[in-house]
């Protein structure tokens, strides 16, 4: 197994391993782990598996959760379906971390590429633990001690609005009411700090007045995305991409309509994020 660094602060391209030899091997999943929890998101090409073996290496990382939002691949369950057409295209084009909207969001989350159109498509991650670190001091110690809501509904508002929508979305916004996370959160496995805040989800900082949450949360959104903190990957068919949702955002870019894109996702589920004292 070879890992070659994708960018300067996350990202890594992992070479000369498969997935289904990794879902039988410890010492490679191992290895796989380690690389991920140090580089933060993986990528790795021609990645020839079918969804029972992409969900067999998938569940050696943890439990296996669900979405209410999107469908599963017929005899593999954990598989979800990310599916973008003419008629039904991808509408998520904001930087986010997955599902910040649970209590426990997923720890990590896989991507198989099925469809990859010729050109467009991109996805880019941001390290959030380089982002916090890249704060002065004075800033981290504001941040540090500040809470933010998290809100399903904030991250579907389109689909909300569409006919029918509300109706469709009624139970899962039920399911997932408006939670709370500290802005700084510690990862749990490597300690580093991260800045748990996100464009899609978050809706406000709890204490400040509006104007005060809105400013903050802007300059942060534009803080993790500095380029210095980010990485970005041409997608290929079988491409495989793993990334830690505890210490990244990624943003779909949003530029191959009406292209057909499909994607096979699993995500695996996390605990609940604290900030541990440093
Ligand atoms: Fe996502």
């Amino acid at each position: 197994m070879r890992v070659d660094k994708a960018a300067g602060a996350i990202g890594a391209y992992v070479g000369g391993v498969s997935l289904a030899e990794a879902a039988a091997s410890n010492d490679l999943f191992q290895a796989l782990r380690e690389a991920l929890l140090e580089h933060q998101v993986l990528f790795l090409r021609e990645q020839d598996i079918s969804p029972g073996e992409y969900q067999a290496f998938a569940r050696r990382f943890g439990q296996v959760e669900g979405h209410p939002a999107y469908d599963t691949v017929p005899g593999a369950p954990d598989v979800q379906i990310l599916e973008s057409t003419p008629e039904a295209p991808s509408k998520i084009e904001v930087w986010h971390t997955d599902m910040t909207f649970r209590t426990a969001p997923p720890a990590i989350t896989l991507l198989h590429g099925q469809v990859i159109p010729p050109y467009g498509g991109d996805t880019l991650w941001a390290s959030i633990s380089a982002a916090y670190e890249g704060l002065s001091e004075p800033m981290r110690q504001l941040v540090d001690g500040l809470e933010a809501v998290h809100d399903f509904r904030h991250g579907f508002q389109e689909s909300l609005a569409e006919p029918g929508g509300a109706e469709r979305l009624a139970p899962a916004i039920a399911e997932n009411p408006p939670v709370t996370h500290p802005v700084v959160v510690t990862h749990p496995e490597t300690g580093r700090k991260v800045l748990y805040v996100n464009a899609l989800f978050t809706t406000r900082i709890v204490g400040l007045t509006g104007n005060e949450s809105r400013m903050l949360l802007d300059f942060l959104y534009r803080h993790i995305v500095t380029e210095e903190y980010t990485v970005r990957l041409s997608w290929a068919p079988r491409t495989v991409a793993i990334w830690d949702n505890r210490s990244t955002q990624h943003k779909p870019v949003n530029d191959f309509f009406p292209q057909h894109r499909k994607m096979h996702r699993i995500t695996i589920a996390g605990d609940r994020p604290v900030r541990l004292a440093a």
